[in-house]
């Protein structure tokens, strides 16, 4: 019998990569489409070690609909995850039109060619911060989302409303949103992880580049926020229990379990982890210093959020289950990774 068979959008980047490789444990083949345009084809050969299969990987930009379409001609997936998007908050302020113009466009050519080929099943890249800085804690499903606070946020916005649209027009077609919290941490082979391009601006890249003595200082941003030690409040996520979410829905989807033809689920472990906790439980997991000095806020920050990741547990079957010290080691074991690869 044939497998069941996923198209991975996105696949060669951070969270597509364990993604792909928890699908083949769990049974599926996968295809990985990506452009390579942050990402090395460095992690789709780490793929391939962790999981010992052969998986079918073509370089092509989403946003080139014909360049696309052979893909869809090429290879019988029943379901796509689509990763495939441009992440950075602060440059998506810079450069906006680059922002709409990939993460719309590559997501609409997903859904006009499932359409075209008759795959139904789709599961979209959404984030937490579509709440933006919510009124209450943990943050459900229901909590209503806050006007967008840059081109990014509202990327992600526009596409889960363009995937529920479609879905209601469009007879046959699936889709789950997954709202991710803070993904960190890296396959615990060391084999795939993060790879942040010039200086990080997530968190944990930038406490692992300066315990390793590439960066010389980690500035906290802010300790005068209304928390109890005065730094910002996330629900940190570690990438193989997200990947592990992304399986889950997938299966769910190809099932009958789920009543709605589209879903949004929260992907978080519903604990929140202040800027300084974190950092002071990286140096003990890891026994280094990660030196750091207060800084002032950094704009647009939120003070706080984390999840309430009940509907998953209940409705996907999908829990988080690493500790955020796991999850802490499994970081700083790939930063040794790539300053070993130098
Ligand atoms: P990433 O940059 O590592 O992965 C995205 C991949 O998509 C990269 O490999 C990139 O080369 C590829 N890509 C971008 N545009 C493309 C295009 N037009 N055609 C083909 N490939 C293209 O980022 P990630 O952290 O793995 O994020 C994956 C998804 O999850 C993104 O949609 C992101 O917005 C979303 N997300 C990420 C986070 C996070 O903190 N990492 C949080 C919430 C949501
Ligand atoms: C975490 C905390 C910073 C760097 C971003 C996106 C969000 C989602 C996840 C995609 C904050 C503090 C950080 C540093 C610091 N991505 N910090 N010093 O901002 O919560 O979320 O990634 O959808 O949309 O906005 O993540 O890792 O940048 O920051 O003190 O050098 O760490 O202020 O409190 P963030 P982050």
């Amino acid at each position: 019998m044939k497998k069941p068979s996923v198209l991975v959008s996105g696949g060669a980047g951070y969270i597509g990569s364990h993604t792909a490789v928890e699908l083949i444990a769990a049974g599926y083949d996968v295809v990985i489409v990506d452009n390579l345009s942050n990402s090395d084809i460095a992690a789709v050969e780490g793929v391939r070690r962790i999981t010992g299969a052969e998986i079918p990987f073509v370089e092509v930009d989403c946003c080139d609909r014909t360049a696309l379409r052979r893909v869809f001609e090429t290879y019988d997936f029943d379901s796509v995850i689509h990763f495939a998007a441009s992440k950075a908050v602060g440059e998506s302020v810079q450069k906006p039109l680059e922002y709409y113009t990939n993460n719309l466009t590559s997501f609409m050519n997903i859904i006009a060619l499932m359409r075209e080929f008759g795959r139904h099943n789709i599961v979209f890249s959404s984030s937490c911060t579509v709440y933006g800085e919510p009124d209450k804690q943990p943050v459900t499903e229901q909590t209503p989302r806050k006007p967008a606070t840059s081109p990014y946020g509202n990327t992600k916005q526009m596409c889960e409303d363009i995937l529920r649209d479609s879905i209601a027009a469009y007879e046959g077609l699936k889709g789950i949103a997954l709202r991710y919290f803070n993904p960190i941490g890296a396959h615990p082979s060391a084999q795939i992880g993060e790879l942040p391009r010039g200086v990080p601006q997530n968190l944990v890249p930038y406490i692992t580049q300066t315990a390793a003595g590439v960066r010389e200082c980690l500035s906290v941003f802010g300790d005068d926020y209304p928390t109890a030690d005065g730094s910002c409040i996330r629900d940190y996520i570690d990438v193989t229990d997200l990947a592990r979410a992304h399986v889950a829905a997938i299966g769910r989807m190809a099932g009958d379990k789920n009543k709605e033809r589209y879903e949004i689920f929260n992907v978080g472990t519903g604990r929140g982890v202040s800027v300084l906790e974190l950092v002071t439980r990286f140096e003990q997991v890891n026994g280094v210093k990660v030196n750091h000095k207060i800084a002032p806020r950094r704009e647009g920050d939120i003070i706080a959020i984390w999840a309430d990741p009940t509907l998953a547990n209940e409705e996907l079957g999908w829990q988080a289950t690493r500790t955020l010290d796991e999850t802490l080691a499994s970081a700083w074991a790939w930063e040794k990774h790539l300053r070993d690869m130098e």
